[in-house]
């Protein structure tokens, strides 16, 4: 028989009041940007999920084969008791994970944790189904925020996966990392996926889509805000714009205003002036060197295991040890 428990710390209410600050916040600043959180409501998520099947977006299939390749050395490497996976969502990768931890012989406990609710019932529900051994902890939650409510293991293992610490700037980066390090006992573990840095021209059209699934997915964003906060944002005047930074090695997106525009945010009682040209930035997917990804976690307080990388070297698991 499995047993299932929910956790929930972020409500609605909080999602809201998180936006209101994220708006208000990046409208004003000088450049104008919106964190990448907001891009996945109902049809943002959809969105994604045809990303995934991009020919050009490489991310999501290399990661996947990767870890289908890796996975069983992964789980003996780790002998985690609890599985915890930080934005798990309806993650196709869950089983593979699972599967192998069950064949090792370690796993007692998966601890799934997202933003969504629903999402997540949805997802415990078939998993208890699945694997009635199992005893199914969810967590409704933020990871940037709620990290110290993370339920305890005796020997955890935490999947960050997707590339998305890609997404946090470097201080982001630098404090989740030690805020999850300070939530861990020396022992337990952080599995990391990352995109790797790589030829340009295949970075740019992964985030620059023949078939314009990327920019509508960047618009999006627009319309989370015009419904949410009661904003007049004409998102087909704003163009997708994917470029690579070289000093960073993040690829930016952003959205350029291709006229002058005035944009009325009435839940927030703002008014936001666009200039002609003007570009907003709605994201980052930073790409790391290997010995990057190991600078990063020896400087918060973790020790390097063991990585796995794709033929093509393009996506980087790696296992990491509290210490
Ligand atoms: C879900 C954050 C990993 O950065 O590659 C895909 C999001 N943005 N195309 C990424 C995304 C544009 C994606 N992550």
């Amino acid at each position: 028989m499995s047993s299932a428990l929910l956790d929930i710390h972020l409500t609605e209410h909080d999602a809201d009041a998180a936006l209101r600050a994220d708006a208000r916040a990046g409208l004003t600043a000088n450049p104008k940007q919106l964190p990448p959180k907001w891009f996945y409501d109902a049809r943002g998520s959809e969105l994604f999920e045809q990303i995934t099947g991009l020919p050009e977006y490489y991310p999501t299939r290399t990661e996947r084969a990767l870890l289908e390749r890796s996975v069983d050395e992964i789980a003996v490497a780790s002998g985690a008791d609890t599985l915890v996976e930080l934005g798990s969502g309806s993650s196709a990768k869950t089983r593979v994970l699972l599967d192998a931890f069950a064949r090792a012989g370690t796993l007692r406990q998966y601890v799934p944790q997202d933003v969504s609710e629903s999402a997540l019932r949805l997802a415990m529900d078939a998993l208890a189904v699945e694997y009635p051994d199992l005893e199914l902890h969810g967590v409704v939650g933020d990871f940037t925020k709620h990290l110290d409510r993370l339920p305890r293991g005796r020997r955890r293992m935490v999947a960050f996966l997707g590339g998305t610490i890609g997404n946090l700037v470097p201080a982001e980066r630098a404090a989740f990392l030690t805020q999850l390090r300070s939530v861990l006992q020396p022992g337990e573990q952080l599995l990391l996926g990352t995109g790797l840095v790589i030829d340009e021209k295949v970075l740019v059209a992964a985030y620059d889509d023949e078939a314009g699934v990327t920019a509508e997915f960047n618009r999006n964003v627009l319309h989370v805000l015009n419904r949410e906060l009661d904003a007049d944002f004409a998102p087909e005047a704003f163009t997708h714009v994917a470029v690579w930074d070289v000093e960073h090695e993040w690829i930016e997106m952003r959205l350029r205003a291709q006229r002058a525009m005035t944009v009325h945010v009435r839940g927030l009682d703002l008014t936001v002036e666009f200039a002609a040209g003007e570009e907003m930035r709605t994201e980052i997917s930073a790409k790391f060197r290997p010995g990057g990804v190991r600078g990063w976690l020896e400087a918060t307080g973790f020790e390097f295991t063991r990585s796995w990388t794709d033929p093509d070297a393009r996506f980087a698991l790696t296992l990491a040890t509290a210490v």
